[in-house]
């Protein structure tokens, strides 16, 4: 009676377990968190020694969902701490670090189901439990959810393993292939681990890199993060929205993927990687760094993932910046070669009516003096009419005496004293006497050729829009001047 008094004049923080349960279970708001949920369970809590296998099998004109494990299987013992909502996870007690933490995880079929039921076989005794969703729902008091019983360690010569039952979906499609994504993105670092959604063996992806930068923390970071490594890789395209970011994993399970801050910047869609900071499993401080909503986001108020988030950020955005410079000195190099391609054709042009004028010129200058006509015979580089000059190597016909304009004494037509220089000559026919060389002394082609040059270069805004250079015979195009600035940039 004592007892009784005692305890109506004392306050107690109790749990409306029903409530409890519905209310995490609304967590899970579709079909991929509800069975990566089990899959999760599957994989880890296993034998030492075995290498997990789960299948999943979900069942759309049923609205059925299994998970099948070959993990260690629970006994009666094993069921009633399973039934704990927000138990402490075991494993977890024993120094095992697992990605169970919250002790929720069971709740998730009524985030879109009717029943949940349970059958494990643990030691050559097999249980079966089942709750309903209706039932869980119709309780109105804090007390504790009756489990129904349908086996209870039957003896059997199965394996040990678990199969969880979902049934009676309230979703109107199971979406497949967003489960497969989902456990794919999730199985990332997870070893050992095989799962099959149906038929379908799940595989890890990750996208190709095509380079890779690791970095370690330094000073006050290197304090709180411990000594991990950051690898940034970056991909030779850009990346899907959830493939490009920092995984951020602490023993091998995965939290959240962020590009700390500089999403959105130039080429930060090429950047993806990974850190690993087993320091975040262990943190105990009163600001978490995790919650239960499975939301994939870590808590930026913990000291921790705040400097994740730092080291990640700046580590991050110098190797976007440089991408930006690589990227920017790439387009440059395309945008010059595009200009020489360009400048090339322009030249050709320039030079081809330079040579239609120039061999007009020869033949009038022909028909002007001893009847000789260069005629139409086409020139090649490097024995060119222009580069010829009086020599004894080349079959030539001499189509002046007396040196060409340019010459000392000014232009051979208003000249007044007759030049002494040699004699002006072209390409003869192959029986002609050799009285020609190449202008350059080679017999070769790799002399540049007698025509001019353009060339498109910056030359500040200031400056003249283009210029010709006699010495060089070449054109430069300033892509600086306000009028072309336009054009080229
Ligand atoms: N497939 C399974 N095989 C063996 N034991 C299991 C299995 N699933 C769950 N358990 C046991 O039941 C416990 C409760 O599971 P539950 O998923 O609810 O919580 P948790 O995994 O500890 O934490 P979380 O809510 O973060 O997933 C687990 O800690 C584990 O001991
Ligand atoms: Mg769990």
């Amino acid at each position: 009676m004592s007892s009784k008094i005692e305890s109506e004049n004392k306050l107690f923080v109790k749990s409306h377990v029903p409530r409890d349960l519905l209310q995490n279970a609304a967590l899970f708001k579709n079909e991929k968190l509800v069975i990566w949920e089990y899959v999760s369970n599957g994989l880890e809590y296993i034998e030492e020694g075995t290498n997990p296998i789960v299948f999943v099998t979900i069942d759309n004109r049923n609205k059925q969902i299994s998970i099948k494990d070959n993990g260690r299987g629970m006994d009666w013992k094993g069921l009633q701490n399973f039934f704990i909502m927000h138990g402490e996870n075991l494993d977890r007690k024993k120094g095992r670090p697992v990605r169970g933490m919250f002790g929720t995880g069971k709740s998730a079929a009524f985030g879109i189901a009717e029943v949940l039921r349970v059958r494990t076989v643990r030691n050559g005794k097999r249980s079966i439990v089942e709750l309903l969703r209706s039932e869980v729902s119709k309780m109105n008091r804090e007390d504790p959810i009756p489990v129904r019983t349908i086996d209870k360690e039957k003896p059997t010569e199965e394996e040990n393993g678990t199969i969880i039952e979902i049934e009676d979906v309230h979703l109107q499609k199971l979406n497949q292939a967003d489960v497969i994504k989902y456990i794919e993105r999730h199985l990332a670092k997870w070893r050992n681990a095989t799962v099959y959604v149906n038929n379908h063996e799940c595989e890890i992806s990750e996208p190709v890199s095509v380079s890779t930068y690791s970095f370690k923390p330094e000073g006050s970071l290197k304090d709180i993060l411990g000594d991990v490594e950051l690898t940034i890789r970056v991909a030779g395209e850009p990346l899907d929205k959830d493939l490009f970011g920092v995984s951020i994993y602490s023993n091998g399970i995965w939290h959240e993927t962020t590009l700390a801050g500089i999403d959105g910047r130039e080429m930060a869609q090429y950047i993806f990687g990974e850190i690993d900071v087993p320091k975040l499993d262990e943190d105990n401080s009163p600001i978490t760094p995790f919650d239960l909503s499975r939301s994939m986001h870590l808590n930026p108020s913990n000291e921790i993932v705040r400097a994740i988030y730092t080291f990640i950020g700046s580590k991050a955005d110098s190797v976007r910046r440089m991408l930006v410079k690589d990227e920017k000195e790439r387009k440059a190099s395309e945008n010059a070669k595009k200009l020489a391609k360009q400048a090339e054709s322009i030249a050709d042009i320039i030079n081809e009516d330079f040579q239609d004028f120039r061999s007009r010129l020869l033949k009038a200058k022909a028909r002007g003096t001893k009847g000789f006509d260069t005629g139409t015979e086409k020139v090649s580089s490097g024995t060119n009419d222009d580069d010829l000059i009086f020599g004894s190597q080349i079959p030539a016909e001499i189509v002046e005496p007396q040196g060409d304009f340019g010459s000392e004494g000014g232009r051979r037509v208003s000249g007044k004293d007759p030049r002494t220089l040699s004699p002006q000559v072209t390409k003869g026919s192959p029986n002609s006497e050799k009285l020609g060389k190449p202008s350059n002394g080679e017999g070769n082609s790799s002399h540049s050729r007698g025509g001019f040059h353009v060339e498109f270069k910056p030359m500040s805004k200031d400056a003249n829009r283009a210029l010709y250079v006699g010495s060089e015979r070449t054109i430069y195009i300033n892509i600086e001047h306000p009028q072309l600035v336009c054009v080229f940039h």
